[in-house]
């Protein structure tokens, strides 16, 4: 007898769905809404690194790379931690270079976490981390920042820890909410990783996305830290390739060669053409960092001012390129609903922080808008925004 295959999938994605941000990028392209869902910018990066690319592209660098990532790249990414932080690295085992911080993220969880081993991560997430930690077997903990300000309460943290703990998952600049973690906040993270001996991985691709007079500082420079801090960034947010998915991890040789163990058997490599490409990115001058982190700065603040005209709450991020609003001012509750019927309502689609909590209520009125995109598409964004007064 010939049976009827049934569609199956392995119990350890029950629930993972598709991710939010494919769902609301289709969303918008169903409807034509301004997209200030997912975060990518509108605009390419530098051109210089572009024909970096092209060059490389035609003089035969096509065949793959080296699993650890191509020398210039990994001297690259050594020089740029010294020149922003001061960290001495060794190219030739301290850095590997992966498919954008996502395979990162997880070569470092396959890498380090065993089944049962409990993450601690702080909510909102970056919704990779959960289906991460979920396909490595682990049990993730999180700990909430809660609005307005989105702090790390440093109590709730180390009751978080229990004998279980393996590691502590951290985003700084945080991705939903905009705060950048303070020099107390990662001392305090600090500390208690050296008391109860914890593992950390840090995911810093907001590293230059950070506005007004606040500056990121890595875990890893804070004492005790270096050995135990598996850190982690890509080249998507600094120098709008978020396409070119060039990312990497750097670290005590233990713990990249850890993560390349996992990494060799997901892509081993990519991106043989670009690696070279952003080698010379990583060198740009100081004016490009600064111009781009002010440019930012500006479309932060214009979409911020456009949103409190609105008529929302808003909460002003320290870094990234979100900002988080709170809808009830404008007689909503739950930000999923309210971003379902947004592109139908006013042809614009957000995201709703909802998705990245498992305290649903702390995020249920919350919603985030992407500002790295052009003036006149935040300006239009506005103006359809303008309808939920109506
Ligand atoms: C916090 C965070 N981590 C990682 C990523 C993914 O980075 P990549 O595109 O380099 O894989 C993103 C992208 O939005 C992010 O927001």
């Amino acid at each position: 007898m010939i049976g009827i295959f049934a569609p199956r999938s392995a119990e350890r994605l029950t629930g993972l769905g598709t991710t939010i941000f494919a769902e609301m990028s289709a969303l918008a392209l169903r409807t034509g809404s301004v997209n200030l869902g997912q975060g990518f910018p509108d605009v390419d990066g530098p051109r210089q690194v572009i024909e970096a690319a092209v060059q490389a592209l035609r003089s035969g660098r096509n065949q793959y790379a080296p699993g650890w990532g191509v020398p210039e790249l990994r001297r690259a990414i050594a020089q740029h931690q010294q020149r922003f932080y001061g960290i001495a690295l060794d190219p030739d085992t301290e850095v590997v270079v992966t498919t954008g911080a996502t395979e990162a993220i997880a070569a470092a969880l396959l890498g380090l976490v065993n089944p049962g081993d409990e993450i601690i991560v702080l909510e909102p997430y970056y919704d990779s981390y959960v289906a991460c930690i979920a396909m490595v077997g682990g049990v993730r903990v999180p700990v909430t920042l809660r609005a307005p300000d989105f702090r790390l309460d440093l109590d709730e943290l180390a009751q978080a820890v229990t004998s279980r703990t393996r590691a502590i998952l951290l985003n700084t600049p945080h991705n939903p909410t905009g705060s950048v973690l303070s020099d107390d906040e990662l001392r305090g993270i600090a500390e208690l990783a050296c008391e109860h001996d914890l593992m950390v991985i840090t995911d810093e691709v907001y590293e230059h996305l950070t506005f007004d007079a606040i500056r990121h500082r890595p875990l890893c420079t804070y004492d005790g830290m270096l050995d135990r801090t598996l850190t982690i960034s890509s080249a998507g947010k600094t120098f709008s390739f978020t396409g070119w998915k060039i990312g990497w991890a750097t670290g005590p040789a233990s713990l990249v060669t850890a993560a390349m163990r996992a990494k060799q058997f997901l892509t081993y490599t990519s991106g043989a053409p670009l690696q070279p490409a952003i080698a010379e990115a990583l060198g740009l001058d100081d004016t490009y960092f600064d111009d781009f982190r002010a440019d930012l700065q500006a479309k932060r603040d214009r979409l911020c001012a456009g949103l409190d005209a609105v008529g929302f709450d808003v909460y002003p991020p320290q870094g990234t390129y979100f900002v988080t609003t709170d809808i009830r001012p404008l007689g909503f509750q739950s930000g999923y609903e309210f971003c379902l019927e947004l592109p139908g309502r006013c042809g614009v689609v957000a995201i709703p922080h909802e998705v990245f909590y498992d305290d649903k209520e702390a995020g249920r009125p919350l919603v985030r808008w992407a500002f790295c995109k052009q003036e006149s598409v935040l300006d239009e964004a506005i103006e359809r925004l303008g309808r939920l007064r109506s």
